[in-house]
């Protein structure tokens, strides 16, 4: 193909004339990331507005420039603001979210939109764009963690002495009230939210002045931009901070976590609404109906939260595939870093935000519950505890505990609780115990009402562990004043 001089030929191909993408629609197309990245447009505009003033400051455009510069940017993030995905601007043939608004301005406010890209390359560009959009999306996100961690303490200050059973192995062991499980579940949000505070933490340091790959030779302010913007100081090698992904990486990590999260406690609570548990109930608004079965109300909302967790971990695992082999320096391949960190925010807030509608919702079947507690010994630990507390070394306790449910089991009987004092000092006897080792108070430890309200080692699920967790909660959550 001779090549000629095309009019689609992107502004910065001019040294190349005739050449470049812009000749074939489909290398057009297979370079753009215009129809990914314009969400980054409130963020390069941002980091444009620093850059700008830095150039100013330091002498390379007059302060008319600037104000330009200033005026143009301000009414493109406007006209975006309205307009979004309409604005006319966005063109496919200029590539990108930056290209794009470098085009607008110079549209807007001629040579002086020209100078605007002074000691910048798009490498280190994109770099800031992304760090100050994670940064924005953690605020997001804390917005959402708070919801949900809000409606958690209702729900655990309402419900949260129901007395349950908790499972190991998905068979009961041992009982707790539900507030203990709320809590659990806070826990491990908690961790999730701090994954994202300890990620800023780790990438605070700004791109902005690293240039293409190597700085550059003008004298450039980095300790100005970088003090103008969110990020941090200036990061200290132009060569790394233009080639690594680390903080999209970290980012699409945390998000992994906090979706793996919300999957293990939406399987919990898929559970809990089967008839054959009946712990919860949930709105209706979070359920669906079968197509063919009447009667059904599905948990869907909650399948999604689990099911979804698997495109965010693809995301990661497509994240970390795609960076492991970039040697150093700008290469494209990282431009395919936004279809991940945004997809897999995309698909946690709204989780967050769904998970936090649903507990909103949501009840413990107190009365439920209570009809099975009786079954599965859930108080069999708690009598080994007993036994310990008279001098019964704690395997011995473990062999005659487990001998005393064989017992129950062989007479039909449900409960430990139903067995008299003889009987349990029989087999403590017959285990080298003395025959007198149990009185009448053992029955103040059977029972899973009177286990939950025993449990005293620090963190417990039971009614102390409980309220001292929930104390915390409150305090955390409460409004600071202003
Ligand atoms: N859209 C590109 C990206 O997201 C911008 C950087 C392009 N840089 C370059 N040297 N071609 O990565």
């Amino acid at each position: 193909m001779t090549e000629k001089t095309n009019t689609n030929a992107k502004p910065w191909e001019h040294a190349k004339a005739g050449s470049g993408s812009a000749h074939d629609p489909l290398a057009a197309r297979f370079v753009e990331s215009i129809s990914y990245d314009t969400r980054l447009y409130r963020q390069d505009i941002t980091g444009s507005l620093a850059h700008a003033a830095m150039l100013e400051s330091v002498g390379l455009i007059t302060k008319k420039d600037l104000a330009q510069i200033k005026r143009g940017l301000k009414a493109i993030q406007k006209e975006i603001d309205v307009q979004q995905n309409d604005w006319p601007g966005w063109k496919v043939e200029l590539e990108d979210v930056h290209m794009c608004i470098e085009a607008a301005l110079i549209e807007k406010v001629g040579d002086a939109g020209r100078k605007l890209h002074t000691g910048r390359s798009r490498n280190d560009q994109v770099a800031l764009d992304l760090k100050l959009w994670i940064g924005d999306a953690q605020k997001k996100l804390d917005e959402q963690f708070q919801t949900l961690f809000k409606n958690m303490v209702a729900l655990a200050k309402r419900d949260g002495f129901t007395v349950m059973p908790a499972y190991t192995h998905l068979q009961r062991a041992q009982p707790i009230v539900a507030g203990g499980e709320i809590m659990a579940w806070l826990a491990a949000l908690d961790r999730c939210q701090q994954r994202f505070a300890a990620l800023q933490a780790v990438n605070a340091h700004n791109p902005l002045g690293s240039g293409a790959i190597a700085g550059s030779g003008l004298p450039l302010n980095r300790k100005q931009t970088a003090a103008a913007l969110p990020v941090g100081p200036p990061t200290t090698n132009s060569i790394d901070s233009t080639s690594t992904r680390d903080a999209a990486l970290d980012m699409v990590y945390a998000l992994a976590m906090t979706s793996q999260t919300l999957s293990r406690w939406a399987e919990q609570w898929i559970i809990y609404l089967s008839e054959e548990f009946g712990f919860i109930s949930i709105g209706h608004a979070y359920t669906t109906g079968s197509s063919m079965m009447p009667q059904k109300r599905n948990p869907d909302m909650l399948e999604l939260i689990r099911g979804r967790c698997g495109n965010v971990y693809g995301n990661l695992v497509g994240l970390l595939t795609m960076t492991k082999g970039i040697p150093l320096g700008y290469n494209r391949d990282l431009q395919e870093d936004k279809r991940h960190l945004f997809a897999a925010y995309d698909v946690v807030i709204d989780c967050l935000e769904m998970a936090g509608r649903i507990v909103k919702s949501a009840a413990f079947k107190a009365d439920h519950i209570e009809q099975s507690l009786h079954r599965g010994f859930l108080d069999a630990t708690a009598l080994a505890d007993y036994l310990v507390t008279q001098n019964v070394p704690f395997r011995t306790a473990h062999q005659i505990v487990g001998r005393l449910v064989l017992a129950c089991e062989t007479r039909k009987l449900d409960q430990l609780s139903e067995l008299n004092v003889d009987d349990f000092n029989a087999v403590c006897k017959e285990l080298g115990q003395k025959a007198n080792t149990c009185s009448k108070d053992v029955y103040q430890w059977l029972g899973a009402a009177n286990v939950v309200k025993r449990y005293r080692s620090a963190g417990n699920a039971g009614v102390s562990g409980f309220k001292a967790q929930l104390r915390v909660w409150e305090q955390r959550l409460r409004p600071t004043k202003k």
